[in-house]
């Protein structure tokens, strides 16, 4: 049986050229920054992002802890939003390895932090005299993935970037995928990336690699994140052979990101189709589909291990279920996901 696997843009599997460039890929110990495609991977990476330097990573997590440890001391605050995946799905890595308190802000529909609360949240734990708690992170997030993919504008990240840094205060940007939120927005990466201080991006998501994320930065920051990495257990060595597939993504998995989100709002119309079922985020702007059951006396764990049965595979996030498109599905995998969702709900 075909499985169509709408779980997470994280179930693509490498290209043929990814393959065949980690086939060939020329190697050397990272550790000793020795590795010729790792070191083609990060210089890549900080040019077409408009950063000074940048650093490979095993995992997107990995990423933003590394650059959390390189601006936040331990007893500083860390502002982030309420629906980020760092506040929720990262294992409280900040407080848990940096000591570092995080702050959660409730992010807007559109993904972002409201600026007087990012204000209010810098300021607002400190005596007269200055003493208190001290902010010395922003962390934001594009795109936003429990907002439903709504990419930040670059208008919105260089406000809340240049607010911070008014303050002192160093912006993070969790860009797992601001490569899907620069295709949406159809503007260049670095208009999303100018203002903030660092910003990593994801590689095993809607590119396709096996692994990885890269972290870029000033150099000075980067050299920090080099020593947290070997802290978190994070230094590789002959990973040449996972940046191979990286370069591949960035020269050519990039704009074919359209095609994931045209499939996306062909999923949406057709679902919303379909009697029972109801968008939870109205607009899709990007890869991820935010919907769900109503009326037809299924539990979303019931209707999604229906539709596993028939070969469709979507996550029921416990408020809402989730559809993700990606390289690896096309449309023609769409109008069957459909019809399997129509099927299994006429039959209840
Ligand atoms: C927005 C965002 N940031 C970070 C991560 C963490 O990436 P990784 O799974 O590579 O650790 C994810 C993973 O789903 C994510 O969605």
């Amino acid at each position: 049986m075909k499985i169509i696997d709408l779980r997470s843009d994280t179930m693509t599997h490498p290209s043929p050229e990814m393959r065949e460039a980690m086939y060939r890929a020329e190697v050397g110990d990272d550790c000793y920054g020795e590795d010729p495609t790792v070191n083609r991977l990060q210089e890549l990476a900080a040019d077409r992002l408009g950063k000074e330097a940048a650093l490979f990573m095993p995992s997107g997590c990995m990423s933003n802890l590394a650059a959390v440890l390189a601006f936040c001391a331990p007893g500083e605050q860390l502002i982030l939003g309420r629906s980020s995946d760092l506040f929720l799905f990262e294992s409280g890595a900040p407080a848990v390895v940096g000591g570092i308190h995080p702050y959660p802000i409730i992010n807007q529909p559109d993904g972002t932090l409201p600026l007087e609360e990012i204000e209010r949240a810098i300021g607002g734990h400190q005596n007269k005299r200055g003493e208190g708690l001290h902010t010395a992170l922003l962390c934001l997030e594009n795109t936003n993935m429990l907002c439903g993919g709504v990419p930040l504008t670059p208008e919105y990240t260089a406000t809340a970037a240049t607010l911070a840094r008014r303050y002192g205060v160093a912006t993070h940007l969790d860009g797992e995928r601001i490569f899907n939120a620069a295709v949406a927005l159809g503007v260049d990466v670095k208009a999303l990336t100018k203002e903030v201080d660092s910003v990593m991006f994801g590689l095993s998501k809607g590119l396709a690699c096996p692994a990885g994320s890269v972290l870029c930065a000033a150099k000075a920051t980067i050299a920090k994140a080099r020593d947290y990495r070997k802290l978190l257990g994070g230094a590789m060595r002959q990973s040449g052979i996972l940046a191979a597939a990286g370069i591949v993504a960035l020269n050519a998995m990039i704009d074919r990101l359209a095609e994931d989100h045209r499939n996306a709002r062909l999923l949406a119309e057709g679902l919303c189709e379909i009697p029972g079922l109801a968008l939870t985020v109205a607009k899709i702007h990007t890869n991820i589909v935010l919907f769900d059951i109503e009326g037809k006396g299924l539990t979303r764990a019931e209707f999604t291990a229906r539709l596993a049965e028939k070969g469709v595979k979507i996550l029921d996030m416990g408020f809402c279920l989730r559809a993700v498109t990606h390289y690896g599905i096309a449309e023609l995998d769409i109008k069957e996901a459909l019809s399997v969702f129509r099927q299994v709900l006429e039959s209840v």
